[in-house]
């Protein structure tokens, strides 16, 4: 078995500004050794550790979809010391990628169902993943309808925007982009904050599950909307985010009760979450 404390070597590819603040990039990586994209074989939903020689290691979700071949991507905003740094690298850089880590969406669960997705801010990497997953021609059919509310505060602070307006496009997902709000005379979709625009755009709950990925205070007034919409608990997903070192439920770091974030998250329901503690 391979030690799980070592990671990949990685070298980046390209990195893509995101947003206007600069403060979010996407870096896109290739394994130096190509047969190791087989052993970091990855289900949307998890994270991995990326590590910078002598600085440091952080988790991370993972933006890429498995359907997408030869890279992987991560998207991350600059908060401290590695997040700085990373920022500072450029393309031909070399690091590493310890993963992947953590349990993923419910996609045998979602099967057959309506899928909504619901994303605020930068949480949406992991929600980029499973979009571009669920599109692909060979998972389309697995599922009914794919609603995505996402949010951000401007204009300019959303993620993927090619993306997001080629998807636009198609009539095999709907899609409710959504700012708190801005000046521009242009901005053509919604005003408002992620709430009260799944309350207004999702009307019925009936065979659909939802993804909820967001800062914390989007998550609070996200899932009462949730319910009132008829979602019981155990169908409203939700990705944690809390503070991690080891990623494999060694080192106590991370644990909501008796539960590991890392190992047995970051992905939980909505009722496996009010039988734990209110840690998170
Ligand atoms: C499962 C998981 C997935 C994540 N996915 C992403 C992602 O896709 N993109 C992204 O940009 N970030 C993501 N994060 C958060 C990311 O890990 C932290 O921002 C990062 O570890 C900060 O490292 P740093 O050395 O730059 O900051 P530090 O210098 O350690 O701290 C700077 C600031 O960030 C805060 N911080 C540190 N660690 C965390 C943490 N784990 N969660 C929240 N705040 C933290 C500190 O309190 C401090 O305010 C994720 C975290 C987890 C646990
Ligand atoms: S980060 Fe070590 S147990 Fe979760």
């Amino acid at each position: 078995m391979r030690n799980p404390y070592l990671p990949y070597p990685v070298r980046i590819d390209e990195i893509i500004t995101e947003t206007e603040d600069k403060n979010l990039k996407t870096f896109k990586f290739v394994f130096m050794n190509p047969e190791d994209e087989k052993g970091f074989s990855y289900t949307p939903g998890q994270f991995a550790e990326l590590s910078i020689a002598g600085k440091g290691e952080i988790p991370i979700g993972i933006a890429s979809s498995p359907t997408e071949k030869g890279f992987v991507k991560f998207t991350v905003n600059k908060v401290g010391a590695v997040t700085g740094h990373l920022h500072y690298m450029s393309a031909g850089d070399t690091m590493g990628i310890r993963g992947p880590l953590g349990n993923w969406y419910p996609w045998e669960e979602m099967e057959g169902k309506n899928v909504v997705i619901i994303g605020g801010g930068f949480a949406f990497t992991t929600l980029r993943s499973s979009i571009i997953y669920m599109l692909h021609p060979d998972n389309r059919p697995r599922f009914r309808d794919i609603t995505v509310v996402y949010g951000a505060r401007t204009p300019g602070m959303l993620l993927y925007k090619d993306e997001l307006a080629a998807w636009e496009k198609r009539d095999d997902i709907k899609m409710h982009i959504t700012v708190d709000g801005t000046s521009d005379p242009e901005w053509k979709y919604n005003i408002g904050f992620v709430p009260a625009v799944t309350e207004k755009k999702i009307t019925s709950a009936e065979n659909a599950i939802a993804i909820v990925c967001g800062p914390p205070v989007m998550i609070r007034f996200t899932q009462p909307v949730l319910e009132k919409l008829g979602f019981p608990p155990e169908r409203i997903i939700l990705s944690l985010e809390m503070r991690m070192k080891c990623g494999i439920g060694k080192c106590g770091r991370c644990n909501i009760g008796e539960k590991y974030v890392c190992k047995d998250g970051p992905v939980f329901s909505l009722a496996q979450l009010k039988q734990l503690p209110p840690e998170y």
